[in-house]
């Protein structure tokens, strides 16, 4: 008799209920942080991280990376949800450059009064960028854009930097 063994492979899955944006962001975290505990592949976990963002808060219309081009000194696009968007931004360029060079995080309530802002979709109307690190060095941002004014604050600021911090190192591939 021959007896055939197949591995099942996990599904992962979020889970997240209903609540303040604090609650989801603390449902949320661990979930993520534990899909890509075991993967070392960088571009698969973003592109999970940005997926169970985008799939969690009805407030984000685009998420995603932007990475430093070390040759080309400019950022250009990583994993995102969303539409098409801009593939290189210069260093000094936009909300996402500015967070990138002064490293720290920006939250834009009203993108029409930033200076220099991006429009990578016409319908943006607030945005934060959130610098990550490797060895302490800033190597890219996470960018949220929303359709409604001022949908980002202290509570995005605080689990957004604190998801990047926990899970940069599986953001970069060694
Ligand atoms: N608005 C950004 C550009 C990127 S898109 O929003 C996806 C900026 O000003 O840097």
């Amino acid at each position: 008799m021959l007896i055939m063994f197949f591995k099942i492979e996990r599904m992962e899955e979020i889970k997240t209920g209903i609540g303040t944006k604090q609650d989801l962001y603390t449902q949320l975290l661990p979930q993520i942080i534990s899909v890509v505990s075991d993967e070392p592949n960088a571009v698969a976990n973003m592109a999970n991280t940005v997926a169970a963002l985008k799939q969690t808060f009805s407030y984000y219309s685009w998420v995603g990376f932007y990475l430093i081009d070390p040759i080309k000194q400019e950022l250009v696009l990583g994993p995102f949800q969303g539409k098409i968007a801009c593939t290189r931004i210069a260093f000094d360029k936009g909300v996402c450059g500015t967070a990138f060079t002064n490293d720290e995080t920006v939250i834009v309530p009203d993108v029409n009064q930033f200076p220099g802002h991006i429009f990578c979709d016409g319908d943006s109307r607030s945005e934060i960028v959130v610098p990550f690190h490797h060895q302490s060095t800033v190597v890219g941002v996470l960018d949220v854009d929303s359709h409604e004014y001022n949908s980002f604050d202290s509570t995005d600021q605080r689990f957004l930097e604190q998801l990047l911090q926990q899970i940069s190192k599986k953001l970069i591939t060694a």
